[in-house]
């Protein structure tokens, strides 16, 4: 029998220098797809908010839609593990952030739970974690907060931002978070981040040196309006949805995806 997917397994999967595979999905026909590709854990994430619902940023997807989509996600794996995303402010007291999580677990069926976070959320993985919650925090480009950045773009390129992720990713995993992830940060950077981590270390735009890798499921099978520069659209070599979710899964075990320099 196959081992389960839990967040033990990643764990081991780290110490053993063996790739993980994330991907997004939203639906029970994707999310039964993705289990048959062979990924390690579906991401029930707040790009929905692009993907699914045609917005231009995840900030007005609620609590209620995480829940709905992961729901029907549920229905169509079982087995693969699930990570659900705490959307637009709803962390933002600790209380609201214990709160929103428990419902995403109960009526959402989150294992983890993932968290835009950075020196700011310390307290709120802390008492996530202490309560039970399995948490992942999200540093670097922290999309929710694109209203502020100004821009989608690449984050620790300047010596106070690398300096701070660095300390930021410390603090996070010291406070309890089980996993960390990080969106488009440097490869050496994040390579760094990923050989001082005591936890997994998921990347996304953020080089081949860390531990698993995430992608958007839409980019992968070609039907983004656009595909951003770090992603790849696997459609074309495949010529199918299956084909295209399993050719993502090999390249990212194989190590060709992401490209170094990529
Ligand atoms: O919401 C999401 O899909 C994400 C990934 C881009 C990491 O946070």
């Amino acid at each position: 029998m196959s081992q389960p997917n839990t967040i033990e397994r990643l764990r081991r999967k780290k110490a053993k220098q063996e790739k993980f595979v994330v991907i997004t999905a939203y639906d029970a026909s994707m999310a039964r797809i993705c289990e048959a590709a062979g990924v390690d854990m579906i991401l029930v994430g707040d790009s929905l908010g692009q993907a699914v619902q045609g917005h231009e940023t995840t900030v007005p997807v609620t609590v209620d839609d995480i829940i709905y989509h992961a729901k029907a996600v549920t229905r169509g794996s079982q087995s693969v593990l699930k990570m659900l995303d705490m959307p637009f402010m709803s962390f933002y007291s600790v209380s609201q952030a214990l709160a929103n999580a428990t419902r995403l677990m109960q009526a959402g069926f989150a294992e983890i739970v993932k968290v835009e976070a950075g020196a700011y959320q310390v307290d709120i993985i802390r008492a996530l974690s202490d309560n039970g919650i399995p948490v992942c925090a999200h540093l670097g480009l922290t999309p929710q907060t694109v209203h502020k950045l100004g821009a989608y773009r690449t984050v620790g390129n300047r010596t106070d931002e690398a300096k701070r992720l660095l300390s930021e990713a410390a603090a996070l995993t010291e406070a309890g978070a089980d996993l960390l992830l990080l969106e488009c940060v440097p490869a050496a950077l994040a390579k760094q981040i990923t050989d001082n981590s005591p936890v997994p270390v998921i990347g996304i735009g953020a080089g081949v040196d860390v531990d698993g890798q995430v992608l958007v499921i839409n980019d992968v099978i070609g039907v983004s309006a656009h595909v951003p520069r770090f992603a790849k659209n696997f459609m074309p070599e495949a010529g199918s949805i299956i084909g295209a979710i399993t050719a993502y899964v090999d390249a990212v075990k194989s190590g060709q995806f992401p490209e170094k320099d990529t």
